[in-house]
């Protein structure tokens, strides 16, 4: 049987030690469960940029596509390169390129310790958001004007599309049926974007009708972001588009241990997904082995679960819910652990799991 390729993009600052970390976990899996895994890595980053003026070519997009299941990527992005144009090529080209309309980004509090909120347990904030990935403020469609003048002008559109609106709602709800999970909530901001969100509102109201064993509803983002504070055990599946979903997946980070724990997977459905922690480069701890590697690990999992190696995916998950129970941390979760010291130990545990 031919190997499933995995394209490894370690990138900037903490992204290379959190895929340090994850790659160890990727290789003792792989050989505990026979999984065939071919991890191939790629120098896609700041240091490579400012060497060599490359991004990220076209043509290693295409092979992406054709020749490998997954990309496992760390972070993007560093202050030598005020522009952020590296990173827009990298995440954002192969978002793009690739079609990866989902953003899965799911919020799993597994330790009641970890949760700032009073009195909630790990039961009550088990929410995945389905953030739109492909359209919205994020198409770099716009420009300015008069630049530098007093009379300046600067343009960002918001792009939404029926097509885009649709699968990413469709999807939303695909995965509630299948996994499920009673409710979904569409949250917008129709009552002042009445073109794009009044789409929104459209396509939710008829995708709806296709799940009538779903409860489903709306909330205007404003509102969601303070019901996901006061009742998170209030959601299941969350849809949105790509900005506010961007901002309501490092809000639901922080209900769940921060962005040291977070996961997130960019896919196109029935095609390659590209796997990263929700946090960046975080120069602020870079170099300095404080990184949390737990959001890296999961992100792992994540990825094996969506090539079906679904045990290693369980047994991986299982690993970093018993050490951080354990309190086996980095210092962002009260730990005193290094990153490699964290990521020994979710190894160790997975060698005792059955
Ligand atoms: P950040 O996620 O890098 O850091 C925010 C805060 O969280 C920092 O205080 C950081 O120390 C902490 N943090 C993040 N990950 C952590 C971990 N694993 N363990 C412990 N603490 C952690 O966000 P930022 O500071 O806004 O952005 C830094 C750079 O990363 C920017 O260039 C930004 O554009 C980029 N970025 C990239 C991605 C990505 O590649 N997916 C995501 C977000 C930000
Ligand atoms: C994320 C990041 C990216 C985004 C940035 C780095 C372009 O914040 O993956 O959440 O805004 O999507
Ligand atoms: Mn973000």
């Amino acid at each position: 049987m031919g190997k499933t390729r995995i394209a490894v993009i370690p990138g900037d600052g903490i992204g290379k030690e959190v895929i340090a970390e994850g790659c160890k976990v990727l290789e003792a899996l792989d050989r505990r469960f026979g999984l065939g895994l071919s991890l191939e890595y790629f120098p896609w980053s700041a240091d490579h940029y400012l060497a060599t003026g490359v991004t990220l070519p076209d043509e290693q997009i295409e092979t992406y596509r054709n020749d490998f299941a997954a990309i496992y990527l760390g972070a993007v992005g560093d202050p030598r390169v005020p522009s952020n144009q590296h990173a827009k090529d990298i995440l954002l080209g192969m978002r793009f390129k690739l079609d990866l309309y989902v953003n899965l980004r799911p919020v799993s509090l597994i330790d009641e310790r970890l949760c700032p909120l009073k009195g909630k347990q790990a039961k009550d904030v088990q929410i995945t958001i389905f953030r739109e990935n492909t359209e919205d403020l994020y198409v770099e469609v716009g420009g300015v004007f008069k630049q530098g003048t007093p009379d300046e002008v600067a343009i960002n559109e918001s792009i939404n599309t029926r097509k885009g609106v649709e699968r990413i709602i469709r999807r939303a709800f695909e995965y509630a049926r299948d996994r499920k999970l009673g409710r979904v909530c569409m949250s917008d901001k129709a009552n002042v974007l009445r073109y794009g969100h009044g789409l929104w509102q459209r396509v939710f109201r008829e995708v709806r009708t296709e799940f009538p064993e779903i409860q489903s509803r709306h909330m205007y983002v404003d509102a969601l972001c303070m019901e996901i504070i006061r009742a998170p055990e209030n959601f299941d599946v969350i849809v949105t588009s790509n900005m506010f979903g961007d901002i309501i997946t490092d809000l639901g980070a922080a209900l769940a241990g921060g962005l040291g724990v977070a996961a997130s997977g960019n896919i196109h459905p029935g095609g390659i997904g590209l796997f990263e922690p929700v946090h960046g480069s975080a120069p602020d701890i870079a170099g300095k082995g404080l990184a949390n590697p737990v959001g890296a690990i999961s992100t792992a999992a994540l990825m094996l679960d969506y090539l079906g190696f679904k045990d290693a995916a369980r047994v991986t998950e299982q690993a970093v819910a018993d050490n951080i129970r354990a309190g086996y941390t980095t210092p962002d979760l009260g730990g005193t652990l290094s990153t490699a010291g964290a990521g020994d130990c979710i190894i160790r545990r997975i060698a005792e799991i059955q």
